[in-house]
């Protein structure tokens, strides 16, 4: 029978995020469902700095080894996320103040999980979230100590220790116009110092009625034409309210309350499985007419139970933002996906 990862074949490829839980499954079943469906993987958090470089001088490969074993067992694209972030970092990360220890820190650390990964990982996300949804540049560690030149020294150090691996800048809500010229704005920068950018990542944490598919569109096609490959990177679909409409006082009063906003039972009804195929249809129908211009699409997590979106932003919501549910069976929208490309 068919697969996402089949019918989607010469398209683009179809990955899901991996954590812990789903490389060290017991169950085969569940295995093998993955690598029937997806053909890509992402490290969902294993890759992150506190995890793989705890100590200054400590590096701790054991669970990504077993990630990237994953990918080459089952013959699937594997992108590393994520070489420099402000978030998750390793405590003596997050306190150095003084520039020449950042470049040193940064060097070692990017040269190091590069050249460890060389020929196995295909490619990575250097840098992740450094631009702020009004376009400048996000107050973080890295910018504090080394300005705005971390983000190409980045993609620097990562093209010299694997010349042949992708480069991607990764980030979320791409498609808000001021952030997009931000980001325009820093990989321009990257580009006119000769230093290598490959492709752009589209988070793609988006809920049923925004961003339009318009303003993904032109999303798509902008990042593009500064020649580069897009990839949709962390795919999924809020079905609930979302708290972030709201400002300041209002959020904090929200979470203080520990407002619980699930107004869903345990599983979706009908009517919201229909929603989220008709949303699913209309991004995929997109991603089709830029397939040229699109290398991936990853969803964040395999399927609902997994997803990141449970107790976020705030605790005891559950979220149904997948193709597949709690028992990993295929929902509305899995089909739906699967029936453009009948049609095609
Ligand atoms: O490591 C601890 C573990 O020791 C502890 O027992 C456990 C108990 O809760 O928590 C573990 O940390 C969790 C961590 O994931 C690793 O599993 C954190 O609580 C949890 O908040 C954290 O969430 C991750 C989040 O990034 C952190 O910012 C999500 O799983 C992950 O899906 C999410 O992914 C990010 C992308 O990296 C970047 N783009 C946005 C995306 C969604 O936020």
């Amino acid at each position: 029978s068919t697969s996402l990862k089949n019918a989607y074949n010469g398209d683009f490829y179809i990955g899901t995020a991996l954590d812990i839980n789903q490389i060290e499954e017991k169950d085969p079943k569940v295995t093998n469902f993955i690598a029937k469906e997806f053909n890509a993987i992402t490290a969902e958090n294993i890759m992150k700095s506190m995890f793989v470089h705890p100590e200054k001088d400590k590096f701790d490969f054991e669970t990504s080894d077993k990630f990237v074993a994953f990918g080459k067992k089952h013959k699937m694209f594997i992108h590393g996320h994520t070489l420099i972030w402000h978030s998750q970092l390793p405590k003596w990360l997050s306190e150095i103040n003084d520039s020449a220890e950042m470049n040193a820190a940064l060097e070692n650390h990017i040269t190091t999980i590069v050249k460890k990964y060389k020929g196995q990982v295909d490619s990575w996300d250097v840098v992740n979230e450094a631009v702020n949804d009004d376009g400048t540049l996000r107050q973080s560690v890295f910018l504090k100590t080394l300005g705005e030149d971390f983000i190409a020294k980045s993609f620097q150090l990562a093209a010299a220790a694997d010349p042949k691996v992708e480069l991607y800048y990764n980030d979320y809500s791409m498609t808000n116009p001021a952030k997009r010229s931000g980001v325009i704005r820093m990989v321009k920068k990257i580009q006119e110092k000769g230093i290598k950018i490959d492709g752009i990542g589209m988070q793609g944490h988006w809920h049923l009625n925004r961003p339009t598919i318009e303003e993904i569109e032109k999303s798509i096609i902008e990042y593009s034409n500064l020649g580069v490959k897009v990839s949709i990177t962390e795919l999924d679909v809020s079905v609930l309210p979302s708290p972030y409409g709201l400002q300041g006082a209002e959020v904090s009063q929200r979470f203080e309350n520990n407002e619980k906003m699930n107004p869903y039972p345990k599983t979706l009804p009908d009517s919201m499985q229909v929603k989220l195929a008709q949303r699913y249809n209309d991004i995929f129908k997109l991603f089709l007419k830029h397939k040229d211009k699109i290398s991936r699409v990853t969803f964040w997590g395999v399927n609902d139970t997994q997803s990141w979106l449970n107790d976020f932003p705030i605790k005891g919501r559950t979220d149904y933002p997948l193709l597949f549910d709690a028992n990993l069976q295929p929902k509305k929208a899995y089909y739906q996906v699967l029936s453009l490309k009948e049609k095609d």
